[in-house]
């Protein structure tokens, strides 16, 4: 678990692992493609509600690393390489782990098709890519247009992201995405406590460079479902539908309507 002010949980900093039941049984290192076990996916997803997700594990050093130290606890990995996503499959099958599911696939695809909402205790998303140009800003995962879908994981109101970016331009807008959700409270950290680190950050930490790192929790208060509004106000809907629309933001001479919440 990440955060300055949060310790590592007791069954993670014991360091030891201790036996657990296979997740789902049948998902090893022998890959299956989706179609053929997506109920038993989302029934397995669905059984908890304190899973682990890293979203763009790259090798997995993290989430192999976490789901090694961490005892019973579920981890989820999606990524969309190949040949990561089989070079994590190995490691973790070569430390015997049983609690750890690996997705191959795009993490927004599998969020809106396949994960059932609330599911996850945590969810990391470290070196991202960040898309630096303006006109693919909307393919970045932790994007206004983006952000409800990755923040939809979060289980209420425990549920905590956790982000780190050396791509600064990125980390400030994340912050600033953040910051303006109503549903979550943004905290930036300097460091994370002692444990696995993923390949980008090990590196970067040895080279000294600097990162942006943040925690955001949900908020208690029963906000969590409400989405960004900037992402909320890039949908509109069309025609006008029978009830009295808000005219309040009627933007362009074709008259899209827009309904305010
Ligand atoms: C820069 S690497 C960082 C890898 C790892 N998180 C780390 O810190 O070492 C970004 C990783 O995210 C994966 N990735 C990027 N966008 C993704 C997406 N939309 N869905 C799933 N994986 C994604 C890439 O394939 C790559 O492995």
């Amino acid at each position: 678990m990440r955060g300055s002010s949060d310790p590592l949980p007791p069954e993670a900093a014991e360091g030891g692992r201790r036996e657990a039941a296979p997740i789902g049984g049948q998902f090893g290192p022998d890959f299956r493609d989706l179609a053929s076990c997506r109920a038993e996916l989302r029934s397995t997803f669905a059984e908890r509600s304190d899973w682990e997700v890293e979203l763009g594990f790259g090798k997995g050093r993290f989430l192999v690393g976490s789901a090694a130290a961490a005892g019973a606890r579920p981890f989820l990995g999606v990524e969309m390489v190949s040949k990561y996503f089989r070079l994590a499959a190995r490691r973790a099958a070569s430390r015997g782990l049983s609690n750890v599911v690996l997705l191959r696939g795009e993490a927004l695809y599998l969020i809106a098709t396949l994960l059932p909402a609330a599911m996850a205790r945590t969810v990391h998303v470290y070196f991202p890519d960040p898309w630096p140009k303006s006109r693919h800003h909307r393919r970045r995962l932790l994007d206004p247009r983006t952000v409800d879908l990755v923040l939809s994981l979060l289980d209420p109101p425990r549920g905590r992201l956790f982000f780190a970016t050396d791509h600064l331009e990125y980390g400030e807008a994340v912050v600033e995405t953040l910051s303006l959700h109503p549903a979550v409270d943004v905290e930036r950290v300097d460091a994370w406590p002692e444990g696995p680190r993923t390949n980008y950050e090990a590196k970067f930490e040895r080279e000294g460079r600097p990162i942006i790192r943040l925690v955001a929790r949900l908020r208690g208060d029963g906000r969590a479902s409400l989405l960004h509004p900037a992402g909320r106000d890039d949908l509109l809907v069309g025609p006008a539908p029978a009830q009295e629309p808000s005219a309040s933001r009627t933007s362009s001479k074709t008259a899209s309507l827009q309904y305010t919440r």
